[in-house]
């Protein structure tokens, strides 16, 4: 036991001289977890946007959820609230949750970025490959049955591609085993109404396979 215990002391040792000094150890419930990974976002300082920041937004929602919404990034409302999807586009996207027979609560909701970028612009490539271990990680730990990816960013950045949203959006893919359906952003269909029967279709791809 001693030895054991000597063993575990020097390993951490180690690890903190090679500058390892946070641990996320998967004995710990998801809900522990994911807010350990919350307080180190709205510490984050990897990229630029954290010094923009008033708050960082990480996500909301059921953390069991077997649906999980992936925007782009904060815009204004959010960094205010430091919450996602709570401004405009947000009471679209819960109008669209809610018209699928589910409560927004009930589904988990986030973004690529957890900042918001300077006058709403789009994610830069450079500010995407640094945020996004954060999604990763609260994909994995969620496990959702399905992922819906809101827009072109979403929906490009975890399918690995440069395809345009409007030849993604309507056909299933796979995000590492999990089914993925890209849809139109809810931003996109405030200035563009028309294509939200588009978005009922994708959504209706879903609520059939839930
Ligand atoms: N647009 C996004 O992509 N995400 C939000 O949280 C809000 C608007």
């Amino acid at each position: 036991m001693q030895n054991i215990r000597r063993d575990i002391k020097n390993y951490f040792e180690m690890e903190r001289e090679s500058g390892i000094s946070e641990y996320l150890f998967s004995s710990k419930p998801k809900d522990v977890q994911l807010s350990l990974v919350k307080n180190q976002v709205s510490n984050c300082q990897k990229c630029s946007l954290g010094k923009m920041r008033t708050n960082s937004v990480f996500g909301s929602g059921n953390i069991n959820a077997k649906l999980v919404f992936v925007g782009e990034a904060p815009g204004r409302d959010e960094d205010i609230q430091g919450m996602p999807f709570v401004g405009e586009a947000g009471m679209l996207l819960t109008k669209i949750i809610e018209a699928m027979g589910i409560k927004r609560d009930d589904v988990y909701i986030c973004n690529i970025l957890k900042c918001r970028p300077p006058q709403n612009r789009n994610p830069l490539p450079e500010e995407i490959s640094i945020c996004i271990d954060y999604l990763y990680t609260q994909i994995d730990m969620i496990k959702p049955k399905i992922i819906c990816g809101l827009g072109k960013f979403a929906s490009q950045t975890l399918l690995g591609t440069e395809a345009p949203i409007s030849k993604l959006r309507g056909t299933w893919s796979e995000y590492r085993g999990i089914k993925f359906m890209p849809t139109y952003h809810p931003a996109y269909l405030l200035r563009n109404p028309h294509d939200k029967k588009l978005v009922w279709e994708d959504m209706k791809k879903i609520m059939n396979e839930l």
